[in-house]
């Protein structure tokens, strides 16, 4: 059975001009095993998906629709207290920023703790054993000691790794990694991704990655949903994808990521910016920056449709892409 199953999300917050939506319909599976990374621009709807999952949306105002089961049972039609306890024990969450994850007036370790004392109902040494293997576990030096300390106390990217031994403290069956690495500098970036990578694999979570950072998804993702305007454009494994997009919008992404076997030509960069999501263009939504656009696209909406090799695109003229972008 897939782990997450994500059919036809639609989230909505009011605004000053009627509805901003934010989610469109978004369907996704997540295994276990599993890397799905979500990539797009800012504002495609990434982590308000998240949050839709997480069960971590103020409803209302927001309005959230569709369906999102895990191990096949739906969590929308869910009560407060099952919710919080399925997200809080089932589903771990890192965010961009640790320090406003964590408490600044409580030690780390005791933030650990709690959350064992609390969920699991551990004695007060047990839980703070478990918390110092747990700050070991993220590679964090002399964890006996630094565990007693405040998260101010620690680098950004050792913040990070505590937050990450947050998250799997209960060991959760999903994680949902939202831009996790973004504000790292590029080394430690790197050594904090191999290590969700590394925790990933030793304990067989599904993992739903979020990032607009391409070199983040060929490096850890199996699998890749591309988001624009609250919808998945384009879907398929990360092999398909760089091989050769299905979509203009992914096949634009691809041509603005830095290369090192490119490294005199200028970069590319998509032209124009995402539409507004209190109000979408009609047509397809990507019509005004498209170069690929006709009166087609200003006309009608393309599906995500399901292709050979079990990929998917919503583009009219997704077959002229492929048969671009493969060359
Ligand atoms: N609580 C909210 N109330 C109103 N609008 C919201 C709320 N949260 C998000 N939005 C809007 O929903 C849209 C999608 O936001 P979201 O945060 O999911 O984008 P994102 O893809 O995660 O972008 P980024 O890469 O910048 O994190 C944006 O237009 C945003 O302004
Ligand atoms: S449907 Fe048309 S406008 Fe939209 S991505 Fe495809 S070619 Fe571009
Ligand atoms: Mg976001």
């Amino acid at each position: 059975m897939t782990l997450l199953e994500i059919a036809d999300l639609k989230v909505a917050f009011p605004g000053p001009s009627g509805p901003v939506n934010a989610v469109n319909g978004v369907s996704l599976g997540v295994d276990p095993r599993q890397t799905l990374a979500i990539l797009g621009e800012s504002g495609s709807g990434k982590s308000v998906t998240a949050q839709a999952v997480m069960g971590i949306l103020d409803v209302p105002p927001a309005t959230v629709t569709g369906s999102v089961r895990l191990h096949g049972r739906e969590l929308l039609t869910l009560g407060r207290k099952q919710r919080d306890r399925i997200s809080g024990e089932e589903i771990g969450m890192v965010f961009q920023d640790a320090m406003a994850a964590l408490n600044p007036v409580f030690t780390v370790g005791h933030q650990i703790a709690e959350v064992l004392r609390v969920r699991r109902g551990m004695s007060r040494s047990d839980a703070r054993r478990r918390a110092i293997e747990l700050v070991d576990r993220v590679r964090i030096p002399a964890a006996k000691d630094r565990i007693r300390e405040y998260p101010h106390q620690f680098s950004g990217g050792m913040r990070q790794r505590i937050m990450i031994a947050l998250a799997i403290s209960l060991e959760p069956d999903l994680l949902i990694a939202d831009e996790p690495t973004t504000a790292l500098d590029v080394t430690v970036q790197a050594q904090v991704m191999e290590l969700l990578a590394e925790i990933q694999r030793d304990s067989g979570m599904g993992l739903l990655l979020i990032t607009h950072d391409l070199g983040v998804v060929a490096e850890v993702a199996d699998d890749v949903a591309v988001m624009y305007a609250g919808r998945i454009v384009e879907r398929g494994t990360v092999e398909q994808i760089f091989a050769g997009p299905a979509h203009p919008y992914t096949e634009g992404l691809l041509a603005s990521m830095p290369r090192v076997d490119r490294r005199d030509e200028q970069l590319y960069a998509i032209p124009g910016a995402p539409p507004n999501p209190a109000r979408l263009p009609t047509g397809c939504p990507f019509h005004l920056r498209c170069p690929r656009a006709t009166d087609e696209c200003l006309a009608s909406r393309p599906p995500l449709r399901v292709l050979p090799a079990n990929r998917a695109s919503a583009c009219h003229h997704h077959e002229e892409v492929l048969g671009a972008t493969q060359r």
